[in-house]
């Protein structure tokens, strides 16, 4: 299995540019279902997540022509299998995105019920309730969640007790082709979710008040064709700008859209970094001491449970005591046991961690165990005196393209290396 091994202590500086959306780009490709029309994609990251999508994609019968530097192009004319496999949803539970499209286009989707992932249980009772109110038929079988609607999808009004951002992905695509008018509350509010409404109602749709608590939608009988140019990730923007901050250096992040990060510019400016937002980059300059904030994460624009671990690894080095709150997720505390073996002192007591700040952090072999929690112990071993050594790094390539290139141009000393399973 490969690990990283990383040589701390260096100040990153230089320029790093974005790659697109993970969490914008699985929904934009799933949507291609809805139409039988091609659909020409732009800026798609050389990601595992995608990789994935795309094998599930194709597994339906959708033509996927990847034709490179994050240029796709997706066709549904020849849909025929409605079922997405066990063996794929659980390497990546955005696989439950199909059901919308494949339910209001074909009426008929059966899904691999998603398990739960290392951050918390993860339901999708939500999507499920959203779907029958609109007339479909949902049943859990063997393990799949099967959901038809023989007479296609009827609009509803749909209330989510939970923002959930790929909830309101999956019903906003299965509202799209449904007879009537849709209305959803307290809807999530994720650039991921207004860039889906950009491209849905560029293909014929008729969706408004993406970005606000209530979205409606008119149905339509068939949507067209387009072109999506995925936007740039936030929270890999986030993460090179802690990179900047732990490393005390100087980073410019570009091609990036700093609108979607306010909180995080907000949260390190608190800590005494100096950032400086551009119309499309953002340069932070690392500062001694940092001083420690307290943070509670929160759907957007709240901070981003996205960067909790890598805020976390910057707060380790704090001069005093920080507070962190995870409010959106159980279990999402993995990272802190890494940390305090490199020397931090962060204590879990519930949904609330309490960070000490340390004056250094010591390399150590260290083992990542979800994406966000191995971005955040990169970030600390980036700032570590000495070496670490990251495994099971299988975890960053979801949704980190060509981590190692973009460290090792900003200066890092750090490298991938290929070995036996750990
Ligand atoms: C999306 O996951 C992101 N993934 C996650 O990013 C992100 O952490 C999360 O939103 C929150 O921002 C993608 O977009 C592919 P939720 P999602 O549904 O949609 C509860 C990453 O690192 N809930 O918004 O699955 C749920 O348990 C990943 O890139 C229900 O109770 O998250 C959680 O507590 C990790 N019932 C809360 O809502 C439901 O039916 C938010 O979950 C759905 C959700």
């Amino acid at each position: 299995m490969d690990r990283l091994i990383i040589r701390g202590g260096k100040p990153l500086r230089g320029k790093v540019k974005i790659s697109g959306a993970k969490n914008a780009a699985l929904p934009s490709l799933v949507a291609s279902i809805l139409t039988s029309e091609p659909i020409h994609f732009s800026r798609v990251p050389n990601l595992r997540d995608v990789h994935t999508v795309c094998t599930l994609l194709s597994n339906l019968g959708v033509r996927v022509k990847n034709r490179g530097r994050g240029n796709y192009e997706l066709e549904s004319s020849q849909v025929q299998n409605y079922e997405a496999p066990y063996d794929l949803v659980k390497t990546m539970r955005a696989s439950c995105l199909v059901m919308g499209p494949l339910l209001t286009r074909f009426g008929k989707a059966k899904v691999s019920y998603p398990g739960g992932c290392a951050i918390g249980e993860r339901p999708i009772n939500l999507h499920i309730k959203g779907f029958e109110l609109m007339g479909a038929k949902v049943k859990l079988h063997r393990g799949y969640v099967v959901a038809t609607a023989k007479n296609g999808l009827r609009g509803n009004s749909i209330y989510l007790d939970l923002p959930t951002v790929t909830g309101t992905q999956n019903l906003m695509m299965a509202a799209t082709l449904a007879k009537g008018e849709t209305i959803i509350e307290n809807v999530a509010r994720e650039p991921e979710v207004c860039s889906l409404a950009r491209m849905l109602n560029d293909m014929g749709a008729k969706i408004a008040g993406a970005g606000t608590d209530v979205v409606t939608i008119q149905g339509v009988p068939k949507l067209h064709g387009t072109r999506c140019k995925i936007i740039p990730d936030r929270i890999e923007t986030g993460t090179y700008m802690v990179a900047g901050a732990i490393t005390g250096g100087d980073v410019e992040v570009v091609q990036c859209d700093p609108e979607t990060v306010d909180s995080v510019v907000a949260k390190l400016r608190e800590t005494g970094c100096k950032v400086q937002v551009r119309k499309s980059s953002i340069r932070v300059k690392g500062n001694a001491p940092l001083r420690s904030v307290d943070i509670s994460t929160a759907p957007y624009p709240g901070f981003p449970t996205d960067m909790q671990a890598q805020i976390m690894a910057l707060m380790t080095l704090s001069d005093g005591v920080s507070v962190i709150n995870e409010t959106v997720f159980e279990n999402r505390f993995m990272h802190v046991a890494e940390l305090n073996r490199m020397g931090a002192t962060v204590h879990v007591q519930g949904s609330s961690a309490t960070v000490k700040g340390v004056p250094k952090l010591s390399g150590a072999p260290l083992t990542a165990t979800d994406l966000r929690a191995s971005a955040s112990l990169v970030l600390a071993a980036l700032a570590a005196d000495g070496e670490s050594v990251v495994h099971r790094v299988y975890h960053l390539n979801r949704g980190y393209e060509s981590l190692v290139d973009k460290l090792t141009a900003l200066g890092a000393d750090i490298e991938r290396v290929s070995g036996p399973p750990v």
